[in-house]
């Protein structure tokens, strides 16, 4: 049976193609939702895709990714550097998560640099751009064929 995965997608992740594509390429969060349906079906993976601009969704997502997900992998957005609660509902739940980030973050603003959800991830993809979404799910697919 195939296994579920959660991709979850934080703020102003829904603008991706507008929002400074410069830093962020010119595709679409759309378009990277394909690609992991399509990788997905080649890893054996169920992909549930999803986008919040509210942190506290993005907590309950998690919460029911515990409930009936094997893995997630997120991209936080702006959360990742100052969210908590993102921290605390990682920790609570018992499967794999792997944070992942379009741009490198070290490469750029000091602000960036400091990651909530990284101490309390199972791994971290960073500045591969879109690639960074296919490179997280081949990681999670080999954490559960573990
Ligand atoms: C991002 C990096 C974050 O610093 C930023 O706030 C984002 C996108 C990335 O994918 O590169 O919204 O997570």
């Amino acid at each position: 049976m195939a296994r579920t995965v959660f991709v979850l997608n934080g703020p102003n992740l829904n603008a991706l193609g507008i929002r400074e594509p410069g830093i962020y390429g010119g595709g679409t969060l759309g378009d990277i939702e394909k690609s992991c349906h399509d990788l997905g079906n080649t890893l054996g993976l169920k992909i549930d895709f999803r986008q919040s601009n509210h942190e506290g969704v993005l907590v309950d997502w998690l919460q029911e990714a515990g409930e009936k997900a094997d893995g997630v992998a997120i991209n936080p957005g702006a959360y990742s550097h100052t969210s908590i609660a993102l921290h605390d509902a990682i920790r609570s739940i018992d499967i794999p998560v792997v944070e992942l980030h379009l741009s490198n973050i070290h490469a750029r603003e000091d602000f960036r640099h400091t990651s909530m959800v990284s101490p309390v991830a199972a791994g971290v993809i960073i500045g591969f751009g879109p690639n960074s979404y296919d490179l997280a799910l081949r990681a999670l697919a080999q954490i559960l064929e573990s």
